[in-house]
């Protein structure tokens, strides 16, 4: 995602009552950070420009919802864009999903969304994937016991490799399709800026949902 640098950027996001940055002091209480605190959190890793969390949290206000991104620009558009839904359920961690356990505490999640995450094509590079083994150990830990995790992308080479990591670290699976717009699911589908632009070129959105095995 190429985004113009915002040189006021930062100065937002850290004086932003949406935002926390990067930190552990709300681990293990993250719900307390939102006015409902019994509502399940729902996490977002790699947030973007934010369309998805917007319409997620009007969607399902029973929920909390949490994005993260590392870049300051887009996540100045998402903050901005959640900001305009005036929803009391939504939040934005400014922070490296890399420090994902030192942030969420054992069993703090709902779910996690990855969403058109980078597929890292070459080989040399499989260990960045969101999917590889240590990050889905992660997931692991840090999901509820009846928590799940929400995979879409337009890499076949990145959906075929999450299926084999699923199967080989202990996931099993809920659900999943090819070609999510045309499937059973698509009814439920909340679609991100990436899933719009890649859907309107014709690509095929595969998808997966998972949880860990009991
Ligand atoms: C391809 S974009 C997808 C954005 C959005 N989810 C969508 O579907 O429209 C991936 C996003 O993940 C963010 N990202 C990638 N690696 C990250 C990391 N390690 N920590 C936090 N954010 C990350 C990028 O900055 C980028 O905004």
């Amino acid at each position: 995602m190429r985004l113009r640098r915002n040189p006021h950027a930062k100065e937002i996001l850290m004086n932003h009552p949406l935002v926390d940055v990067a930190t552990n002091h709300h681990k293990g209480s993250w719900k307390s950070r939102f006015s409902n605190p019994h509502n399940p959190l729902n996490v977002e890793l790699g947030t973007g420009k934010g369309q998805f969390l917007a319409k997620a949290s009007s969607a399902y206000p029973e929920m909390n919802w949490i994005g993260i991104e590392k870049i300051e620009e887009p996540l100045v558009k998402a903050v901005l864009k959640g900001t305009e839904t005036e929803n009391e359920n939504l939040r934005y961690l400014w922070m490296d999903i890399l420090e994902l356990t030192e942030v969420f505490a054992e069993g703090e999640v709902n779910r996690f969304y990855l969403h058109f995450s980078d597929p890292w094509p070459k080989a040399r590079h499989a260990k960045r994937r969101l999917t590889a083994p240590s990050f889905l150990n992660q997931y692991k830990q840090l999901l509820h016991p009846d928590g799940d995790l929400i995979l879409k992308t337009d890499s076949l080479s990145l959906y075929e490799y999450s299926l084999e990591m699923f199967t080989d670290n202990g996931f099993e699976f809920l659900a999943s399709s090819r070609d999510l717009h045309h499937s059973i699911y698509a009814s439920e589908n909340i679609t991100t800026e990436y899933e719009e632009k890649f859907a309107s070129r014709g690509n095929p959105i595969y998808y997966v949902k998972v949880k860990p095995c009991k």
